[in-house]
């Protein structure tokens, strides 16, 4: 446990719009009680940390080999709501990550390590001959430092594909040095929409115990999620090619008068096949059935990519709007707080955004994990044995 020692600074934003409330406010000053402490391998932008923060843990320290990725956990997690996080800007495998967490797990007992190496190499999407890559071998990074810190429990977050990509490999591996380690292992497959998230997404989530505390069962998501005009129709309305006056992070890709001219033509819930005409690149084409969708702004989101701006990688064009999604509307609808801020330029914000973790199914999970570790009154979702829905989409996996 963590105590803190002083008072922290509170830095507060000027407010941007106002928009109808994802989340409650949530309070920037740290609770002077002990808290449980987590590190967080891989934190991207922040979006689980933030999570586990909101659940009540204090992120003593957080990986990120990106810049970008970096500088927007700087200013959105640590300048905001968690001063005394240290965030390390270098690649994992390094030796200044295994001195700095050493020298962090000395100092106090780290409960919890979380975290989810990139993903792409577990992707059906990725080819199979690039998969053998580097970043599959992030996995091996993510246990060595699971080794060396010997936290109470670790969360891993990853695309449901890493069960089977490379027949398994990966997957035992990570089954295996869990055991080695001591942890029970539990993983389930959960979908984002479940925990009040309006978007269709599948992650997986394997959680690791120390035998003394039993294995975790995870939470049963029960709320229903917002629509998508629900959730981004209350920002200004924009052209392709403009920015919202009040938000930087509200700015739409520019396309050319031709692509906005074909933009128009596609219907809600509609994608190219349904456009007026048909563009050159997809004759003859079969598949890709979401490239230039239009999303349907009565239901839910499809899965927010690191595409998610762009309207040629998927089903990303406003509703209503003949353009793309700006990086604010995709980030609402991985229900981060509506003053997130991503650093670099609009490729490097989308992908900061599509990697994340849904805040909402973040915090789920950490409020389930928090209760396991430090029993007392809490709030939870009705904690269960198995998702059902699991075994719906992975038939013949899970036992
Ligand atoms: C799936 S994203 C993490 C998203 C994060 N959990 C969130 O909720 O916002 C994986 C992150 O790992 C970072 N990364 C990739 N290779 C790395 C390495 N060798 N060392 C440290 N970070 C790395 C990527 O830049 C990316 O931001």
């Amino acid at each position: 446990m963590w105590h803190p020692t002083g008072p922290s600074p509170v830095m507060d934003r000027a407010p941007l719009r106002q928009p109808p409330a994802l989340l409650s406010a949530p309070s920037r000053k740290p609770p002077a009680v002990s808290k449980l402490v987590a590190v967080d391998l891989f934190c991207g932008a922040g979006g689980l940390s933030y999570a586990f923060h909101r659940a009540g843990f204090h992120i003593a320290a957080a990986v990120e080999r990106n810049a970008d990725a970096a500088a927007s956990y700087q200013k959105s997690f640590v300048d905001t709501y968690s001063p005394e996080t240290k965030l390390l800007n270098h690649d994992v495998s390094s030796p200044q990550v295994t001195k700095a967490l050493a020298l962090r797990a000395k100092g106090a007992t780290i409960d919890v390590v979380i975290g989810g190496p990139p993903c792409q190499d577990f992707s059906p999407a990725t080819e199979r001959t690039k998969r053998e890559g580097h970043r599959a071998n992030l996995v091996l990074e993510y246990f060595r430092i699971l080794r060396l810190l010997d936290p109470q429990a670790f969360l891993f977050e990853n695309v449901p594909g890493m069960l089977t990509a490379m027949r398994g490999k990966y997957w035992k591996f990570v089954v295996n040095e869990a055991q080695k380690l001591g942890y029970y292992i539990c993983h389930d497959i959960l979908r984002a929409e479940r925990f009040g998230v309006p978007q269709r997404r599948n992650r997986l989530f394997v959680v690791g115990t120390k035998q003394s505390l039993g294995p975790l069962a995870f939470p049963i998501g029960t709320e229903t999620p917002r629509t998508v005009m629900e959730t981004i129709g209350h920002l200004c309305p924009l052209k392709a090619g403009e920015v919202g006056e009040s938000d930087p992070m509200h700015r739409a890709r520019s396309h050319r008068p031709k692509t906005v001219e074909y933009l128009a033509t596609i219907p809600e819930g509609g994608a190219w096949r349904d456009a007026a005409r048909v563009l050159k690149c997809h004759k003859d084409h079969n598949g890709h059935y979401d490239v230039y969708g239009r999303i349907k702004g009565d239901s839910i989101a499809p899965t927010i990519t690191g595409g998610c701006t762009n309207p040629s990688k998927g089903r990303f064009i406003h509703p209503k709007q003949h353009r793309g999604l700006t990086v604010r509307e995709a980030a609402l609808l991985q229900t981060f707080p509506p003053d997130w801020i991503f650093c670099g330029g609009i490729e490097s914000q989308s992908l900061q955004v599509g990697n994340a973790v849904p805040v909402k199914l973040g915090e789920a999970l950490a409020l389930t994990l928090k209760a396991l570790l430090d029993p007392g009154p809490c709030c939870l979702s009705k904690p269960h044995e198995l998702n059902p829905h699991t075994r719906e989409m992975m038939p013949g996996l899970l036992q």
